[in-house]
């Protein structure tokens, strides 16, 4: 896709350069390329960076959209800046320079704005040219490179480490089976800065130390982070914490991390091993080792083994934000401590409570989702956020079906789609004042993706194994060691 060549001549346009102030303190518009990943999860990621570093609104409410691209005007370089040091959505970032849907408008009003050049006049630099919806040859990208030779460039070509670099962005749209011989759009600007993709990169399943079925998907897990507008030295809970991948992702923005899990054998890795071809867990297998490996031990306070239909933490503290991928009882049971047998009010003896093991019962999706709510409301800072994945029947959803409870406001709701009936919400909620005793969860559980509604079978569509149905939903095979949803 990408091609630098050396632009051919260097003519005398340089006296049409208008003297300016520096390229720092100049308004321009940027554009910022998304990746085709979760595109439906782009804007709640945007309104949660402007929030975190306090940008004004209205540079979002006024972006244009084109396929994966964002123009946005911002006062100046710093603020994309920022907003690439967070997210995990977004490739890259440019200024731009120029556009149009033909070359030749796209040349026109770069002739226009020549002066935007003057501040890299003697930089090394390179010219490439990208392409979304069609790929091009080298061939093809030489002579389209060859039309910017009258940019008043005085610095040497350099095609590995440039000082500056030049892309022409072609646009073919978006629809695979009809792409355009001509491109819709172009864009021709400097390239500023690339997102975090390759924190995403850094912390793959893969190689991870510690994971588990249930492991969230790193860019998933980043994604919940910035959501949660974690920032440095915030104190993050995760409640159904398994191997800790949301903790490994606030750790990344500097955050202490806790969390907690009931599974004893989980959280200490003694379950079998869930990568395929390992047979046996490694000795030191943990949550601390997985932070460990990304060099950020420091951020971890503790992880224990703690029902969170009963919280164990101080009444009084409050957390900076929750990030929770709680159990839909499809792939690990939802459970909780309790049994049917006892009468009410029932107590162990004092001498049996330190080999006691507790019975468990299960633990409804409604009551997994009040608790973490009611609890959210309870342990959270005002204007902390709970981010939190809900199983979600597709046939039955309804927004007004939501968990809701008079403390929490809801201020993010994305959907991943699993199955034609099955899908998963991303919610945020953000505390908004201190619970009163009359603050309680209400949720009406019909649209909640309960494990049966989960296998049903669209009646319409010929019977499939369920090996066959589960690549058909999660376009991947099942296997071992790769995520899956819980
Ligand atoms: C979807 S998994 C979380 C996976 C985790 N995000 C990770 O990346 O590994 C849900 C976890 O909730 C735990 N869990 C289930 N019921 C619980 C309860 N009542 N209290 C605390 N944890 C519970 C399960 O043991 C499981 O590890």
């Amino acid at each position: 896709m990408h091609l630098t060549l050396k632009l051919l001549a260097r003519t005398g346009l340089r006296s049409l350069i208008i003297p300016k102030m520096g390229c720092q303190s100049r308004a321009s518009t940027y554009l910022f390329w998304f990746s085709n990943e979760h595109s439906n999860f782009r804007l709640a990621e945007l309104e949660a960076l402007f929030q975190y570093f306090q940008f004004d609104r209205a540079i979002l409410d006024k972006r244009k959209t084109n396929g994966p691209f964002i123009l946005m005007d911002f006062p100046d370089e710093s603020g994309p800046k920022k907003l690439m040091s967070r997210t995990v959505l977004a490739h890259s970032c440019y200024e731009l320079w120029a556009s149009g849907d033909l070359l030749e408008d796209l040349h026109e009003s770069m002739k226009q704005n020549l002066d935007l050049v003057e501040p890299f006049v003697n930089d090394s630099f390179q010219v490439r040219v990208d392409t979304y919806g069609k790929t091009i040859q080298h061939s093809e990208k030489l002579p389209l490179i060859e039309t910017f030779e009258y940019m008043p460039l005085e610095g040497k070509v350099d095609l590995k480490t440039p000082e500056l670099s030049l892309h022409l962005i072609q646009f073919y749209g978006i629809d695979p089976n009809r792409i355009p011989e001509k491109p819709y759009h172009q864009y021709f600007g400097r390239w500023l800065v690339d997102g975090q993709r390759k924190l995403v990169s850094k912390i793959n399943l893969k190689e991870r130390k510690f994971i588990g079925n249930t492991s969230m998907d790193p860019l998933l897990s980043l994604l919940m982070a910035n959501l949660a507008l974690v920032k440095p030295n915030d104190i993050v809970l995760d409640p159904f914490v398994g191997t800790g991948s949301l903790l490994v992702a606030a750790a990344l923005m500097d955050a202490y991390v806790v969390g907690n899990d009931i599974d004893y054998l989980m959280l200490h890795a003694k379950t079998s091993s869930s990568r395929a071809r390992q047979k046996k867990r490694a000795s030191d297998e943990s949550v601390r080792a997985n932070l460990r490996q990304y060099g950020v031990e420091d951020r971890y306070l503790d992880v224990v083994v703690a029902d969170t239909s009963r919280p164990m933490w101080k009444h009084d503290f409050r957390f900076d934000a929750i990030i929770t991928d709680p159990p839909y009882g499809i792939r690990e049971p939802t459970e909780r401590i309790g049994t049917h047998r006892q009468p009410a009010g029932f107590k162990i003896k004092e001498e049996h409570l330190a080999l006691h093991i507790p019975s468990k019962i299960s633990y409804t999706l409604q009551d997994i989702f009040s608790d973490l709510l009611n609890y959210s409301a309870r342990s959270l800072q005002i204007g902390g956020r709970v981010v939190l994945w809900m199983p979600i029947s597709r046939t039955e959803y309804d927004q007004n079906k939501l968990p809701r409870n008079p403390a929490l406001a809801l201020v993010s709701n994305c959907e991943q789609t699993l199955t034609s009936t099955a899908s998963r919400r991303l919610l945020v909620y953000e505390k908004i004042k201190e619970p009163t005793e009359s603050c309680i969860t209400e949720l009406d559980g019909s649209a909640l993706m309960y494990r049966f509604k989960f296998f049903e079978v669209d009646p319409a569509s010929p019977r499939k194994t369920r090996k066959e149905k589960s690549v058909l939903e999660f376009g991947r095979s099942s296997k071992r060691g790769q995520q899956q949803p819980s």
